[in-house]
């Protein structure tokens, strides 16, 4: 973090700077019954789930959390009615574009995985921009995880692989895990240390399958949309208390 840069979220005394998750990965869920509640369209609970994420990404930076991913829209999610679908893809659009400036000066690097060659020709632009343009940030690595489906991931991964050995420049014994991971879309990037799931489901939803393989899990009755700083900071707190065997005794 540079010296101009603005802390607002100073790390809680209880949590201890050592041990915080490298990164964290959040299933932002229930925006839609956040509006049904309210008797409100569920369009308006996507609106204000983004309020959520911002808060959540400036607290992460300033606590020194060095990733955060984002599930903003799955392979699934393209069965939801159109008008839902196409007004995700605006908002995605819009977000992008209106929050850019304050990505660059708060020295975030945006990132997405999934398969973004789906999405709307507008939305791939504002996309390639975003990716190009904080490419060099090092304040967060911030990941939103758009079209994304952890067994389209992992597929198309075995395909390149394969690909690889029908031309010959790979053996299939070389294929380790090491291996495979570079050709998820997460290559390079850190497995997430602590997922954190609202709305209560106890359940991954082809959420980063093989990323998570070690994650400690965090679920919450809160909807995504009233999720806030206190509850990310019980989030690191039970994080900080559970203790990671990795298999071993
Ligand atoms: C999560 O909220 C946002 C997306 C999947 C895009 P939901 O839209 O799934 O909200 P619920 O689960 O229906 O309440
Ligand atoms: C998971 O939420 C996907 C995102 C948060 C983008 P869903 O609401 O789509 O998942 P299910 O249907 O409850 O499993
Ligand atoms: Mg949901």
């Amino acid at each position: 973090m540079t010296a101009e840069q603005t802390v607002q979220y100073p790390l809680p005394q209880e949590l201890h700077r050592d041990r915080l998750p490298r990164h964290v990965a959040v299933i932002m869920d229930g925006n839609g019954r956040w509006a049904k509640r309210r008797g409100l369209p569920r369009i308006m609970g996507h609106r204000r789930g983004v309020d959520t994420l911002k808060k959540l990404l400036r607290c992460s930076r300033d606590w020194g959390i060095g990733a955060l991913t984002a599930y903003a829209f799955s392979t699934e999610n393209w069965g939801r009615p159109l008008e839902e679908v196409e007004f995700l893809m605006t908002l995605f659009e819009r977000v992008l574009r209106q929050e850019l400036k304050e990505m660059m000066a708060e020295n975030v690097c945006i990132n997405f995985v999934g398969n973004l060659k789906a999405l709307p020709q507008s939305l791939q632009a504002e996309i390639y921009r975003a990716v190009q343009l904080t490419r060099s940030n090092a304040g967060i690595r911030f990941t939103i995880a758009t079209n994304y489906g952890g067994r389209q991931e992992i597929v198309q991964a075995a395909q390149n692989l394969a690909v690889q050995v029908q031309k010959g420049l790979l053996q299939p014994d070389e294929i380790d895990e090491a291996l495979f991971s570079r050709h998820l879309y997460t290559a390079g990037a850190p497995d997430p240390d602590l997922l954190i799931r609202t709305s209560g489901e106890m359940r991954i939803s082809n959420f980063l399958l093989w990323q998570l393989a070690y994650a400690e899990f965090y679920v919450t009755d809160t909807l995504w949309p009233d999720f806030d700083v206190t509850e990310f900071h019980q989030a690191i707190a039970a994080y900080q208390q559970r203790e990671r065997r990795f298999g071993k005794v």
